[in-house]
């Protein structure tokens, strides 16, 4: 990497280690909780600060920089061309509200929509897994290089069970695609579910409707770790619109697509 991006890569390090230290201090202090889309789409004083934090490091220091956050704090973008930081301020809303851990400040830093740098920070336990193209995959300041490819009956994904329940594309086969691993797990942080796929820690992860501040942190780990991000249809990730995802370890990913073919 070129002084530029290394400079951009331990400024974001600071900066999401700083706000993380921001939100460690208000966690068990009492916030301000509304609701979005509907009364289970949480949002808190905390997410919108820890969004406006995040947007003044980094409009005053690279003003030529553009910015995506969930929280809408700048203005919406309709193109990827040049420096564009992609954030949720806290990925895991609803956990950080109930059980005040297991949640994520997320970052992926794109340039003309390729994933340079990406962030997820698990706040409550210290964990910043974080990759680049230059360098692949860390956490903290451990290199991770080690993944284990299971086939489907032996794997662990990353399922909220809503998904099997609503009647709409890809539940049966998706019904199927639980049945026949090993396991599922819903941890209700997108960020951190991609990063452990990214990390070895679950074989896959799949969600009917994301957004790219959900995703853009975690697609560049897992790029990084050798493994695949798409959409349920195979189709690539958009950084601009909403969508399905599916990401998974580089074998087990065309398992899972033949599946949702299939269904
Ligand atoms: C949510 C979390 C959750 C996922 C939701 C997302 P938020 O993000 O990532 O795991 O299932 O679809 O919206 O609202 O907590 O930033
Ligand atoms: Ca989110
Ligand atoms: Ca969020």
């Amino acid at each position: 990497m070129d002084v530029t991006w290394r400079e951009i890569e331990q400024r974001a390090k600071e900066w999401i280690i700083q706000a993380g230290e921001q939100i460690k201090d208000a966690v068990n202090g009492s916030f301000a909780i509304e609701t979005k889309s509907n009364p289970d789409d949480l949002v808190t004083d905390i997410d919108k600060s820890t969004e406006s934090f995040l947007y003044k490091k980094i409009s005053l220091t690279y003003p030529e920089h553009r910015f995506l956050g969930e929280e809408g704090i700048s203005e919406a973008i309709d193109h990827l061309d040049g420096i564009v930081w992609i954030v949720d301020p806290i990925d895991g809303t609803m956990n950080f509200v109930h059980q005040r851990q297991n949640f994520a400040i997320s970052i992926g830093i794109y340039e003309n929509g390729t994933g340079k740098i990406g962030l997820v920070y698990d706040v409550m336990k210290g964990e910043l897994f974080h990759a680049n193209d230059q360098d692949g995959l860390f956490i903290n300041e451990e290199k991770v290089d080690k993944q284990t490819e299971r086939p489907l009956h032996e794997a662990i994904i990353g399922l909220n069970s809503n998904w099997l329940l609503e009647e709409r594309q890809y539940q049966k086969a998706l019904v199927e695609v639980a049945k026949s691993c090993r396991g599922t797990r819903s941890y209700g942080s997108a960020a951190l579910e991609m990063a452990y796929v990214a990390v070895d820690r679950i074989d896959a992860y799949i969600s009917l409707n994301l957004s790219p501040w959900d995703y853009a942190g975690g697609a560049i780990l897992l790029r990084e770790a050798g493994c695949v991000s798409t959409r349920l249809d195979n189709q690539e990730l958009s950084f601009l619109k909403k969508g399905t995802v599916l990401a998974a370890k580089k074998e087990l990913h065309p398992t899972i697509i033949e599946h949702l073919q299939e269904g």
